[in-house]
């Protein structure tokens, strides 16, 4: 039986997803580079400067920066970013996810967040979800991003919990690919070309429903 449930935040608890592109985009303008919703695919849930190396990769200039003005243009990044989820509210909780969260504690799993933002608290503050998970796995927790597994399995050693008995819920390819590499059930949200890797797949957050994905861990013999 699943007795943890790992959420990543950035595209599935709000729609930050959409935030870092259009951070990413702009950019991308400032540097004559076209950031397309394909390569943004590639830079969800990777870090800033993750993202960055792949912004610049696309377009071969990664070699021609200094690590002094990359550390500036993720600064850049990151302040266009800091401005745009400073308008979030309780209302931006992604459809179904607040309902979800609920039924969870009454149903006593535990809940952890795993992000690899450093805007993690931020956001979960603005959005009212501050006591909601009982573990957040954030950027200054872990030394190894996704799609290392250490993100999901530094929340399931925090409470003593197996792998096998923990699902994690992604919208990037990296976090599903950190999931499965941590022996954990993978449920996606979002398009199948990027998550067809995953476990379980749903369109969007409104389709997250429990008993479903409960059911679909167990028909895996999980
Ligand atoms: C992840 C996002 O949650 O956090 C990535 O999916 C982002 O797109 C990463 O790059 C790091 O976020 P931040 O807020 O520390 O720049
Ligand atoms: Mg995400």
């Amino acid at each position: 039986k699943p007795q943890l449930f790992i959420f990543d935040l950035d595209g599935v608890i709000t729609d930050t997803a959409e935030f870092h592109y259009l951070a990413w985009r702009k950019i991308g303008e400032e540097l004559g580079i076209v950031v397309d919703r394909a390569l943004n695919e590639r830079l969800k849930g990777v870090s800033r400067m993750e993202s960055l190396n792949r912004v610049l990769a696309a377009a071969s200039q990664a070699k021609e920066m200094t690590e002094h003005e990359k550390e500036q243009w993720a600064s850049k990044k990151n302040a266009i970013y800091q401005q745009l989820i400073d308008t979030i509210k309780p209302s931006d909780v992604l459809p179904g996810i607040s309902e979800l969260i609920r039924e969870l504690k009454e149903r006593q799993f535990k809940l952890a967040l795993g992000s690899a933002s450093r805007n993690a608290t931020f956001v979960l503050d603005k959005l009212g979800l501050q006591d909601a998970f009982d573990y957040v796995v954030d950027a200054s927790k872990i030394r190894f991003g996704k799609p290392h597994p250490e993100t999901f399995t530094n929340a399931a050693d925090y409470f003593s919990i197996p792998y096998h008995a923990c699902i994690g819920v992604e919208d990037s390819e990296a976090g599903i690919e950190a999931i499965n590499s941590a022996g954990m059930f993978s449920v996606g949200v979002g398009c199948l070309d990027a998550l067809h890797q995953a476990n379980y797949i749903v369109s969007d957050t409104s389709q997250l429903k429990l008993d479903r994905i409960v059911e679909a861990y167990r028909l895996a013999a999980w």
